[in-house]
């Protein structure tokens, strides 16, 4: 397709190669968790968003739908939706449904193959609507596509920000509100604090569909980098870390064993993990002051009634 924003270098491979080098090297291994999203790994997310454990996407689908026209009538008219991470962009819909007269969206994602696929689908089931896909790292600074126009509002949805440290959101928020630009608005899904008796199942499910979906990052960088990781012998983890509110999720190495990549051997003992996700867990107070240091005001927050989850309208200040 011609029309594709193309933030991927083309040298996308060896960034791959270089972060996953780079991320196993360290004393406590780890592996970036943008890599998940190849299509194998969107698919068994969507999957994810469905299990009977996974609350947050279903909690947050009732908000937006429960103040859907409170939102809209927020937003107003003219809007140009940028959404970080779009995925099936499914919650995207509830919104696009509300808002009348919209003058775009634009989907950003790392999976270039789901990504198109999801624009096309939009594209057919709203053929008023602009889209204009962007693929990439939403970590990364870009502009918005040279077509699009209207009143930017980011919709940053499924407690993605729950990947991201204090320092990261505040690059993230930052350079969103560089993009956006005065008078725009930010729409934020946020995963809040809760018993870890919720939080373990919802990442370590019965069906192990969240295991599949932390080892496919193995087997996609098998697939993509020539490595030979043996997956029978790594172990899904979701561990509760209370000091950092958080949701860890590592793969275990089962037995001593070696594997090569790129050219070098990596040893992993027994027992030993990869650290491959955070999962954030916040309350509304923590986040504040990092909207508020980086352009942003927090004017409404909506509730599902058992305070799981919530969604911020944050306008530019
Ligand atoms: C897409 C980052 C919001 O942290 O809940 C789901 C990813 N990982 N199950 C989350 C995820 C394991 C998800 N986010």
């Amino acid at each position: 397709m011609d029309d594709v924003f193309e933030l991927a270098a083309p040298e996308a491979q060896a960034i791959f190669l270089r972060d996953v080098l780079d991320g196993l090297s360290r004393a406590q291994r780890t592996l970036p968790c943008q890599y998940f999203y190849d299509a194998a790994g969107s698919d068994l997310f969507e999957q994810i968003t469905e299990l009977p454990e996974y609350y947050p996407t279903r909690t947050e689908t009732a908000i937006l739908r429960a103040h859907a026209e409170e939102i809209a009538s927020a937003l107003g008219q003219n809007v140009l939706m940028i959404e970080y991470g779009a995925g099936a962009s499914t919650k995207t819909r509830i919104l696009l449904d509300a808002l009348e007269d919209m003058a775009g969206y634009v989907p950003i994602d790392v999976s270039e193959e789901f990504l198109l696929h999801t624009a096309q689908v939009l594209r057919t089931d709203y053929p008023a609507l602009a889209v204009h896909p962007v693929v990439g790292d939403f970590m990364i600074r870009f502009g918005l596509p040279d077509d699009s126009q209207g009143q930017p509002v980011g919709f940053f949805p499924g407690s993605t920000i729950g990947n991201l440290s204090d320092s990261e959101i505040v690059q993230f928020m930052h350079a969103a509100r560089d993009l956006l630009g005065q008078a725009s608005q930010f729409i934020i899904g946020v995963d809040l604090s809760k018993d870890a008796s919720i939080l373990v199942p919802a990442y370590d499910d019965a069906a192990g569909v969240t295991a599949a979906f932390n080892l496919n990052l193995l087997a996609r960088i098998n697939r993509e980098l020539g490595s030979d990781f043996d997956l029978s012998a790594f172990a899904h983890r979701a561990i509760w870390n209370d000091t950092a509110s958080r949701i860890e999720m590592h793969l275990e190495s089962l037995r001593p064993q070696t594997v090569t990549l790129g050219g070098r051997s990596i040893t992993f003992e027994a027992g030993e993990t990869i650290h491959t996700e955070n999962s954030r867990k916040f309350t509304i107070d923590s986040l504040t002051p990092l909207f508020e240091q980086t352009g942003w005001t927090l004017n409404k927050t909506w509730l599902d009634e058992k305070h799981y989850f919530a969604v911020l309208l944050l306008s530019a200040i």
